[in-house]
C-alpha cells in the first residue's frame, strides 16, 4: 500500500514568525500520525528554524529548488549539499515555476535529481503540461517526457527515493483544478510509464500526487481517484486550517 503523502510548497510566502507559527500548528495537528506523510517546503531562509521546530514530528522538511552542482562559484544558488547538511529530508525539483519562470529545462531537472539524490535527499519530482498543450492533445508525451527525461540514468534503487507530483500548469495557482478523471488518467499512464521503466514493483510503490488547486472542499474526491496518492499544495497549505483539513482529506 502507499500511504498518501500531503506536501505544502510554501513558495516565496510567509515571514519567519508566520512560518514558525504555521509548522507549529501543524505539529499539534499532526502529532505522531502515521497513516498519512505530512510534508513542508519553506523558503530556504527559513528551512533551518521550521527544521528545529519540528525535530520530534514526523513532518517531513523539504526545499524548494536546489543547484545542479555540489559546489563553487554558482552566486546565489544553493546545493543539496548544504540542504542535506541542515536536516533537509527532500527537494521539490522541476515545478512548473521553474521550468517556464526561470526556463529550467529536463537536462537541468535531471542533473538536479542525480546530485540530490547522490546526497541523501529523496524527491519530489514534477511534471505538468500547460493549457496550450492540454488542448493540442499533448498532455501523455509532455508529462511523459517530464517524468523520463527527469528521471534518466536512476537506479531502480534510486528511483524508489522519487515521489512524482502531476501539477497541471493550468491548475497551478488558478482555483481551477483537473477533474477526477482528468487527474486519474494521467496518473494511470505515469504509472504505466513507471512500469516500463522500472517494472512492477517500483511502479506499484511510487506515489504520484496530484498539484494544482487543491484545497479542502476538493481534497477528498481527488484522493478518492484510483492512483492519486497524495497531494501537492500551494496557496491552500498556507493556512493551519486549510493545510490540517486537507491533510484529513477534507474532513
Ligand atoms: P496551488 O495549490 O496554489 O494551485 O499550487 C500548486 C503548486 O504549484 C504546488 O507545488
Amino acid at each position: 500500500m502507499r500511504k498518501p503523502y500531503m506536501a505544502g510548497n510554501w513558495k516565496m510566502n510567509l515571514d519567519r514568525a508566520g512560518a514558525l507559527e504555521l509548522a507549529g500548528a501543524l505539529r499539534e495537528h499532526v502529532g505522531q500520525r502515521e497513516d498519512v506523510e505530512v510534508a513542508v517546503a519553506p523558503a530556504f531562509v527559513y528551512l533551518r528554524d521550521v527544521i528545529e521546530l519540528l525535530k520530534g514530528s514526523p513532518i517531513r522538511v523539504g526545499a524548494q529548488n536546489a543547484c545542479a552542482e555540489a559546489s563553487g562559484a554558482f552566486t546565489g544558488e544553493v546545493s543539496p549539499v548544504m540542504l542535506r547538511d541542515i536536516g533537509c529530508d527532500f527537494v521539490i525539483l522541476g515545478h512548473s515555476e521553474r521550468r517556464h519562470v526561470y526556463g529550467e529545462t529536463d537536462a537541468d531537472i535531471n542533473r538536479k535529481v542525480h546530485l540530490a539524490l547522490e546526497h541523501d535527499l529523496d524527491v519530489v519530482l514534477c511534471v505538468g503540461e500547460t493549457l496550450e498543450e492540454r488542448e493540442a492533445n499533448k498532455t501523455e508525451a509532455v508529462v511523459k517526457r517530464h517524468m523520463t527525461a527527469g528521471m534518466t540514468g536512476l537506479s531502480e534503487a534510486q528511483s524508489r527515493r522519487v515521489t512524482i507530483a502531476y501539477e497541471p500548469v493550468w491548475a497551478i495557482g488558478t482555483g481551477l483544478n483537473a477533474t477526477p478523471e482528468q487527474a486519474g488518467d494521467v496518473h494511470t499512464y505515469l504509472r504505466g510509464v513507471l512500469e516500463g521503466l522500472y517494472g512492477a514493483a517500483v511502479a506499484e510503490t511510487t506515489r504520484i500526487q496530484y498539484g494544482g488547486s487543491v484545497k479542502p472542499a476538493n481534497v477528498a474526491e481527488l484522493m478518492s481517484v484510483d492512483g492519486v496518492d497524495g497531494a501537492l499544495v500551494g496557496g491552500a497549505s498556507l493556512k493551519a486550517d486549510s493545510f490540517a483539513s486537507i491533510v484529513d482529506f477534507g474532513g
